[in-house]
């Protein structure tokens, strides 16, 4: 087996907690895990992944982080935290133009210390292109630059989440409940194919359920099944490529392009009935899907079910007119 490298960022176990309120209101008993608080400026799902990412950049002897993602990319902050962490340079390529004044993740990411490239849409359509140039810029300069792929998304990232699941069947062996669903937000799947990777090898009796809130259910588990082989292929790991993969469908709405008022107020009440707050982007939408699913059939998914809230709190601030707008009318 080839062990992969990793450091540890993750502020873990994170906490599991119950939505009692809603959990009333459905019928049902609902639990977070809080995977928000993994720390590093509440960068949720991310520190896990870029636990063997950056594991993996600092065993080839990278000292340039580069990424990608929308100009409030979770992913790219989450990489500028990280590179801060540990004194690497970051670069982040990001879908948009400079604004006149930076917000949420973008400011963030500037504050951290990253540079910041600006990519049009059609740079962005073949980012890894413009991902190799940078690289190559770096090598250069004189530096060793290591890419991160969107989202963190490969076969090394999802190893955060099977950590996750690991953790998971760790809290269940001392006592959180027997969970019959884990639920998680799917942009790429890399989260997704991780957990059911780690449900195997941990033995954790929940079934996992995806999300998708861009791409369809298709397009997600063609990824999460080639992720999941790819993985047994470089890693040796004793378990099977799932043969079925369980998704939510219908969910993806406007995708990552828009958010609609549904959804701020989604995370509105959300926010005034438990004190938990969603990001606009990724988890109002998967959790509207999961909420609509139980309001429809409480017992779909069986009588316990755990959220799993990947973060990205920070994009929500950019969305302070619409937000305002809805808390005023
Ligand atoms: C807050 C948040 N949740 C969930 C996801 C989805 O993760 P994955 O790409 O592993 O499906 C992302 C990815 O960008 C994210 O930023």
């Amino acid at each position: 087996m080839n062990a992969p490298a990793r450091i540890e960022l993750a502020l873990a176990p994170t906490p599991i907690m119950k939505l009692e309120r809603l959990s009333r209101r459905l019928g049902v008993e609902l639990y977070m895990k809080r995977d928000d608080l993994t720390g590093l400026l509440e960068s949720g799902n991310k520190i896990r992944k870029l636990e063997f990412l950056v594991g993996d950049a600092l065993a080839q002897g990278a000292d340039t982080l580069i990424t990608v993602g929308t100009l409030q990319s979770n992913c790219c902050r989450a990489v500028s935290a990280v590179a801060a962490r540990l004194g690497l340079r970051a670069v982040v390529a990001v879908k948009g133009e400079r604004p006149a004044a930076y917000d949420g993740n973008l400011l963030l990411n500037r504050m951290l210390g990253a540079e910041v490239r600006y990519l049009t849409d059609e740079e962005f359509k073949s980012y890894p292109v413009a991902l190799d140039a940078i690289a190559e810029d770096v090598r250069r300069h004189g530096g060793k630059p290591y890419i991160i792929p969107e989202s963190g998304s490969n076969e090394i990232g999802a190893l955060g989440y099977l950590e996750c699941a690991v953790e998971l069947a760790e809290q269940i062996s001392h006592g959180a409940p027997r969970f019959d669903t884990i639920a998680v937000t799917v942009f790429s799947g890399g989260s997704q194919a991780g957990l059911l990777m780690g449900k195997q090898l941990a033995g954790l009796p929940s079934e996992i359920v995806g999300v998708p809130i861009a791409f369809s259910a298709d397009h997600v588990r063609g990824y999460i099944t080639d992720i999941i082989g790819k993985a047994v292929g470089r890693f040796g790991f004793a378990i099977d490529v799932p043969k079925t993969i369980h998704l939510l469908d219908g969910y993806q709405g406007a995708g990552r392009a828009g958010v609609t008022d549904a959804e701020l107020l989604l995370l509105i009440n959300l926010a005034r009935e438990e004190g938990v707050m969603l990001d606009p982007v990724y988890t109002a939408k998967a959790f509207g899907g999961l909420l609509d699913t139980l309001q429809r059939d409480p017992k779909a998914l069986g009588q316990r079910v755990c959220f799993i809230h990947t973060g990205g709190i920070f994009s929500l601030f950019p969305l302070r007119e619409s937000l305002t707008r809805l808390l005023d009318s």
